[in-house]
């Protein structure tokens, strides 16, 4: 496994890669891997010749007030992990690498950065897409996996892929989740015991309302309601959002059709954490 900060030098070695015919599979991560992250790294693998894997806690995507600083940084632990998954390259690049003194260009995908998430997190998809073009300009991946439990990030990344003709084919997988439910996320060990306990309910909720869709109730506002109830008898959660939405525009559903998005934000003490459900009916 080669490790790699300098961003000329892995572009060279993939660059060389791809000229003799080697296929590349890319993760980019903020590091504190996880069994979620390890489920990309193995279907990277799976579908190319080259796993590579980027750990760059992006500072353009947190807010001033948000946890850059105690963001989790087991590197030694996460470069183990790569080891063990067999990943064939990793980049870690420094921050005065991504973001030299001059730095000036930001990449936004209008309107759906302003939604959900977005809302409470000013400014923060704007730096994911920034930083996940610089990513891509980098590694020249063929493939890009995103996990689905960052819903919003991998609709937006889809469509900046789009919308800029990045010549890169995006898999999504699926959440994965712990015994309890939790789905997994860098952002757990933040979590008390009692936390841990209490978030449990966020998979509850989503499960309640695939439960009320499942038998004819097709009114957002009413299952939104029942999931918010839920969610607040927990005495730490404090709702940012639950909404219903559509899965590719991020636009609120009124009405459930075919195909919805279930998802929400709860804080539980300084800890934001996020879920969704994907459903479908008929
Ligand atoms: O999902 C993440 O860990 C980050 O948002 C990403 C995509 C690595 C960009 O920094």
């Amino acid at each position: 496994m080669k490790i790699l900060s300098d961003p000329r030098k892995i572009n060279q070695l993939i660059r060389r890669a791809k000229r003799n015919g080697k296929s590349i599979g890319f993760v980019p991560t903020m590091g504190a891997l996880h069994a979620g992250h390890l489920s990309l790294i193995r279907q990277a693998k799976r579908d190319n010749d080259l796993a590579v894997v980027s750990i760059f806690v992006n500072p353009a995507q947190f807010g001033p007030q948000e946890d850059l600083k105690r963001y989790p940084r087991p590197l030694k632990n996460d470069l183990a992990l790569c080891r063990k998954e067999k990943v064939d390259l990793v980049f870690i690049p420094e921050d005065k690498m991504m973001y030299p003194e001059g730095f000036v260009t930001f990449v936004n995908v209008e309107g759906l950065s302003g939604r959900l998430c977005g809302a409470a997190r000013p400014g923060h998809f704007r730096g994911v897409t920034t930083v996940v073009t610089k990513l891509l300009n980098i590694i020249s991946a063929d493939v890009l996996y995103l996990g689905q439990k960052d819903a919003q990030q991998a609709v937006i990344i889809s469509r900046m892929v789009e919308d800029l003709n990045f010549a890169v084919k995006i898999v999504v997988m699926p959440i994965v989740r712990g015994n309890n439910g939790l789905a997994l996320s860098s952002r757990n060990v933040y979590l008390s015991k009692s936390q841990r306990e209490e978030a449990q309910v966020l998979f509850k909720a989503l499960h309640l309302a695939k439960l009320m869709i499942r038998h004819g109730q097709f009114n957002s506002s009413r299952i939104i309601e029942k999931m918010k109830e839920l969610i607040s008898r927990k005495k730490q959660a404090k709702i940012d959002y639950v909404a219903i939405v559509d899965p590719k525009s991020l636009g609120p559903l009124k009405k459930i059709g075919r195909d919805c998005l279930v998802c929400l934000a709860v804080k539980f003490g300084k800890t934001r954490l996020i879920d969704n459900l994907r459903i479908t009916c008929g």
